[in-house]
């Protein structure tokens, strides 16, 4: 990732970074993701903020064992999440032409990455013995997430949380 990724730009001119972009973003503040961590609480899923631009933001998340999130998606954004220390297994929604096709159920220790292509709708939970740290990097900056019950081969949309201004 460039540096120019870093200055701001005006509305007009910001682009959206695509998910190999974002892989990239997020492998690089993985040396800084574990003292950011350390400074969350242990007992439940945590985050904070680790860089922003207009164009892009980055997280650390925390998971401690059983910790997890529901089936959701990343509103307009695309992503992309590196798994720093522990394991994160998630289900993601495979769906063809439209309709939801299956799931796909993998787990990821740590160096790996997961690519969340725009619309993707996945759930994480960390299913290992061990606390979990991850980075994510989203662009644009997250909005918003909507939350899905799967009922059948429909998603049933629960509620949407909506983020900033
Ligand atoms: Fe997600």
């Amino acid at each position: 990732v460039s540096r120019t990724h870093l200055a701001f730009r005006p509305a007009s001119r910001r682009r959206h970074l695509g998910v190999a972009e974002l892989s990239e973003l997020a492998l690089e503040f993985v040396p800084r993701a574990s003292l950011s961590a350390a400074a969350l609480p242990k007992s439940k899923r945590s985050w904070a903020l680790l860089g922003a631009t207009s164009e892009y933001e980055v997280f650390v998340n925390t998971w401690p064992a059983g910790g997890s999130i529901e089936l959701h998606d990343h509103g307009d954004s695309a992503g992309a999440v590196v798994v720093v220390s522990g394991e994160l297994t998630e289900t993601r929604i495979v769906s063809r032409a439209g309709n939801i096709a299956g799931t796909r159920v993998e787990t990821f220790t740590a160096g790996d990455l997961l690519k969340l292509e725009l619309g993707c709708v996945h759930d994480v939970v960390n299913q290992g013995p061990l606390h979990a740290v991850s980075v994510h990097a989203y662009s644009p900056r997250l909005r918003s997430m909507t939350f899905f019950n799967k009922i059948g081969t429909t998603l049933d949309p629960v509620r949407t949380l909506r983020y900033g201004s």
